[in-house]
């Protein structure tokens, strides 16, 4: 072969390499499925060039998730308003999250008169009765608070991912809020809720609806489809009596289905929250509803109070609150239970995760229910006997140490006074009366794994010491 040939060939085989090149390309930027995982390279190069682009800002809708791309609309009524809106002003940034309180009538009052610049804006739901007449919709509220969806979504501002309607007795975890969904893309269909904590409450309305008024989170994408059909839908099913049923209905003819997340609370249940909320699943959390139905959370405090008081913890860090951290003193065979912004428990005995992490049924069902099952989680009952029943401490201050750590403090509830564990060694823990727990000050947004603890407590104080780490990995928490 001469050298020209070589050439030649050369010169063949680096056409040849550009074509193919050159026809994979255009293959993944014309074909390519974005199921399929491609170089971070590819993908930004197909959104570069992709010719059919509905996205107007590729480098904005890139970026990752933040506060500003979450829109609110917050379904309420002037006459709740009036004691609701601490509820909603202890989570709610003024100028920071955007959307709308959506009010039936227009607010009276001097409390409420002028609007407070800690509220969101309101604005007064569009007409009832006319919307009645032109759907023949059987139930004005169902309709006015499905129809609300749609107009918040309509406002359009600039630049929003995702559209998280709520009710007005609903606390959000923003912060939180925004790390789960940052994880998710928002040019997709989601739509995302939580169940009912009441079984029969899913079994009567639907196990595939999100309860409304914890939070049901819609991408931009699915939001636009449901505004768009919003009329058509509430023709269509202008005979259903429940408003969340009837989203989940619109929703399912667009083709999109709940996916449940785990730190989203209806909270269908009643009384004592306690234990529900000192074993919250390993899940960040984003919502608590129906804080009217429940007894105020901290039993010194009044209802308002009790969620301000929570948010004073979310301020430090929203990541792990109520986020539940076990470990063991050894030597006194007691367990430690934390709930990371809200309680500690002691138990004289040393006890598994497993059953740790059940709720005590300090709560009520939503609604009577002679039989169980009552509840969608795993329950244990109050006991009186002082081997199961904790030493309960709630939590009263957070602060960040010098040492880059955050200090909250929990006190004691009341005395337990039911005597000691002697099975377990007769440790009574009566006298503590208060829990110092340090943690990092850093977020755990994934929740893989628990964290683990070390308990320092010097024989007879009455303080005692909780620091959190990493778990080992060999770490058996039992
Ligand atoms: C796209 O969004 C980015 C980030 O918000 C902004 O800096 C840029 O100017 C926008 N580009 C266009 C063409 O609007
Ligand atoms: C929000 O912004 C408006 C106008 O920019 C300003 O008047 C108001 O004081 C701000 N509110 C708060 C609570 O910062
Ligand atoms: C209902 O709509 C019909 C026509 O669509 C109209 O004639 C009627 O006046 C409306 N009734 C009310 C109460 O608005
Ligand atoms: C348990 O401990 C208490 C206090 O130390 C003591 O008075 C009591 O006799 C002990 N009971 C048993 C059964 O050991």
């Amino acid at each position: 072969m001469s050298t020209c040939d070589k050439s030649k060939l050369i010169s063949i085989s680096k056409t040849m390499l550009i074509l193919g090149l050159v026809l994979y390309l255009s293959f993944i930027i014309f074909f390519g499925d974005s199921n399929c995982p491609s170089s971070e390279l590819l993908s930004s190069f197909r959104f570069k060039w992709t010719p059919f682009s509905s996205q107007p800002n590729v480098s904005q809708s890139k970026s990752s998730t933040n506060i500003n791309h979450l829109l609110f609309g917050l379904l309420g009524s002037q006459k709740a308003w009036h004691h609701r809106k601490s509820y909603i002003e202890s989570w709610w940034r003024p100028n920071v999250t955007k959307g709308y309180l959506l009010l039936d009538v227009p607010p009276q009052g001097d409390d409420l008169i002028p609007w407070s610049l800690n509220s969101p804006p309101y604005k007064i739901s569009d007409d009832v009765p006319k919307l009645v007449n032109e759907t023949k919709h059987v139930d004005a509220t169902v309709l006015r608070l499905v129809h609300g969806i749609m107009e918040v979504f309509r406002e359009g501002h600039e630049g929003v991912r995702w559209l998280v309607m709520g009710d007005d007795d609903s606390i959000f975890f923003v912060d939180n809020m925004v790390d789960i969904l940052a994880q998710y893309d928002h040019m997709k269909y989601y739509y995302f809720g939580g169940h009912s904590e009441f079984i029969l409450s899913n079994y009567w309305f639907s196990f595939n609806q999100a309860f409304g008024g914890a939070g049901i989170i819609l991408s931009y994408p699915l939001a636009k489809a449901l505004a768009r059909d919003m009329m058509s839908c509430l023709k269509r099913y202008a005979y259903l009596n429940a408003a969340d049923r009837t989203t989940m209905t619109c929703i399912a003819d667009i083709g999109v289905n709940l996916s449940p997340l785990q730190g989203i609370h209806q909270i269908d249940l009643r009384g004592d929250l306690s234990g529900f909320l000192s074993s919250h699943p390993k899940s960040l959390l984003m919502s608590l509803h129906h804080f009217d139905m429940v007894d105020p959370i901290f039993p010194s405090m009044d209802r308002a109070q009790s969620i301000f008081h929570l948010q004073n913890a979310a301020q430090y860090d929203q990541s792990r609150m109520l986020q539940q951290t076990i470990c063991h003193h050894r030597s006194k065979s007691w367990t430690f239970s934390v709930s990371w912004g809200y309680s500690a428990h002691i138990y004289e005995k040393i006890m598994p995760r497993s059953w740790i992490q059940r709720p005590i049924e300090t709560f009520k069902p939503w609604q009577k229910s002679p039989n169980p099952p009552r509840y969608m989680f795993d329950v244990r009952s109050t006991s009186g006997d002082p081997c199961e029943a904790p030493h309960v401490f709630f939590f009263k201050s957070v602060e960040r140490t010098p040492r880059n750590e955050i200090l909250t403090t929990y006190t004691r509830a009341w005395p337990r006074g039911i005597g000691t564990c002697l099975y377990a060694g007769n440790h009574s823990a009566e006298y503590v009366s208060e829990i110092h727990v340090y943690s990092p000050a850093i977020k755990r947004i994934q929740i893989d794994r628990c964290e683990c603890c070390d308990i320092v407590h010097k024989d007879g104080s009455n303080k005692a010491e909780v620091k959190y780490r990493e778990c080992k990995e060999d770490e058996i928490i039992a």
